[in-house]
């Protein structure tokens, strides 16, 4: 029998569009070769000789994925909150990124991240490492003896950093990107490259041509920052006269999603009328990082347009801009965020549910890893297993109510179980 192949019972919970949850108490769920094959309320004859997980009274729901994230940025998480963007990268940012050019420093720093992501409730990951090729596959090393599933970027920057940070030239920077997605090539299991121009104002544009050129050559996806802080904004009009806005900026380059350049944008805060017609044109996903945008002061993201208007979407930690690794926590960040928002800002743009949060933590995020974030059939078998019974006493609460205080209230130590394409992690 495959070792990826059980029953698995529980009190199961899971999202089957934004608006909907299901909750099955007492319920069975089908692992078949790492992909769910079904909940049942009771074990389904043809697949009585399974090994049998039983959860009973946990809860149990799909893993969650941090859409954006910055690995090297862990080490200095909490610091210089009291900056914006700009001022936030030059004066934390790039001196700690720089450091690792030294692996030894690295292999400490990111092996701290990824133990910290292994034992939460992420299972998927959109990370961004740094400049440097050998640091990066270090990071994927560890990633896929983790058993998280990651794609994780090689970080592009050839002006406007310090020198110490920043790459020699166009040519250095893609060389370096060639070697990188060379020597990482049928390494792993688990993990996968994703091409990382950090944003327009680190990337040259013979280096964004270039970067162009090798996504269409190798079909790659994209992931960058949009739309994040007004000065970044008005320093990308600056630096790109011609064009008619920031995401066009990415587009004129080919690098803003489309059929075969699946593309996440961070933050989203300020895209006007045009960019999201854009956006929504090339189906370029949103990771909606409430928490950065709160500590950096960027703002807060449309997210309730963005889902009327059926742009793809999920939620970024985007450690260090955020503080915690914790999707749970970004789900009600997002929460929190959109009410001040439509209280303050804009009452056409109601806040966003708990539910909805969940989905776009779970499915909204997973999907751009394909059939990730639900137990519906097919989807693959991330799970968690928590034990909530710390603060949600038995029989207290509804399974829904009791996901609805996981978001708010559950600790990394709440999860003891956690499975990733039907493989169990710990
Ligand atoms: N824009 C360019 N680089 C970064 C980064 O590291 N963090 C955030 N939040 N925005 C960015
Ligand atoms: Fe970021």
């Amino acid at each position: 029998m495959n070792a990826t192949s059980f029953l698995l019972k529980g009190d199961l919970c899971y999202s089957v569009d934004p608006n909907t949850l299901r909750s099955v108490p007492n319920g069975y769920l089908l692992c078949v070769d790492g992909r769910c094959a079904g909940v049942f309320d009771t074990i389904p004859e043809s697949y009585a000789s399974l090994p049998l997980l039983d959860y009973t009274g946990h809860l149990i729901l799909p893993g969650l994925t941090d859409l954006h994230v910055h690995a090297p940025q862990y080490t200095y998480r909490g610091l210089g909150m009291d900056l914006e963007l700009l001022d936030w990268l030059n004066t934390y940012t790039f001196p700690e990124e720089a450091r690792f050019r030294d692996l030894s420093y690295a292999k400490q720093a990111y092996s701290r991240f990824v133990e910290d992501v292994r034992r939460g409730p992420n299972t998927r990951l959109c990370a961004f490492a740094t400049v440097h090729p050998d640091a990066t596959r270090l990071l994927m090393d560890l990633l896929e003896e983790s058993g998280l599933v990651a794609m994780v970027g090689k970080v592009n920057m050839d002006r406007n950093a310090s020198p110490d940070l920043q790459e020699e030239s166009a040519e250095a920077s893609l060389a370096a990107t060639v070697s990188w997605l060379e020597e990482s090539a049928g390494r792993y299991q688990r993990v996968s490259p994703i091409l990382t121009p950090r944003f327009i104002p680190s990337c040259s544009d013979p280096l964004m041509e270039s970067l162009g050129k090798l996504q269409r050559e190798r079909n790659l996806p994209v992931q960058s920052h949009l739309s994040e802080n007004r000065s970044e904004v008005e320093w990308v009009k600056e630096l790109c006269p011609s064009s008619h806005g920031y995401g066009d900026a990415y587009d004129s380059f080919g690098l803003f999603g489309g059929e075969n350049c699946p593309t996440i944008m961070a933050h989203c805060v300020l895209s006007d009328d045009d960019e999201i017609a854009l956006m929504r044109e090339r189906q370029v996903y949103v990771a909606h990082c409430p928490a950065s945008n709160t500590n950096l002061a960027s703002g807060i993201a449309p997210a309730r347009r963005y889902l009327e208007e059926g742009i793809p979407m999920g939620l970024g930690s985007d450690v260090a801009g955020g503080t915690h690794c914790s999707i749970f926590r970004a789900m009600a960040d997002a929460v929190q965020v959109s009410k001040l928002r439509w209280r303050l800002v804009d009452s056409t743009l109601a806040p966003l549910s708990a539910t909805e949060a969940f989905w776009l933590g779970t499915m909204g995020g997973g999907s751009f890893f394909g059939q990730v974030g639900s137990f519906l059939p097919g989807y693959e078998c991330d799970i968690l297993v928590l034990d909530d019974r710390r603060y949600n006493p038995p029989e207290a609460h509804s399974v829904q109510q009791r996901l609805e205080r996981t978001i708010y209230l559950s600790e990394d130590r709440d999860i003891v179980h956690k499975f990733v394409r039907g493989s169990q992690l710990f």
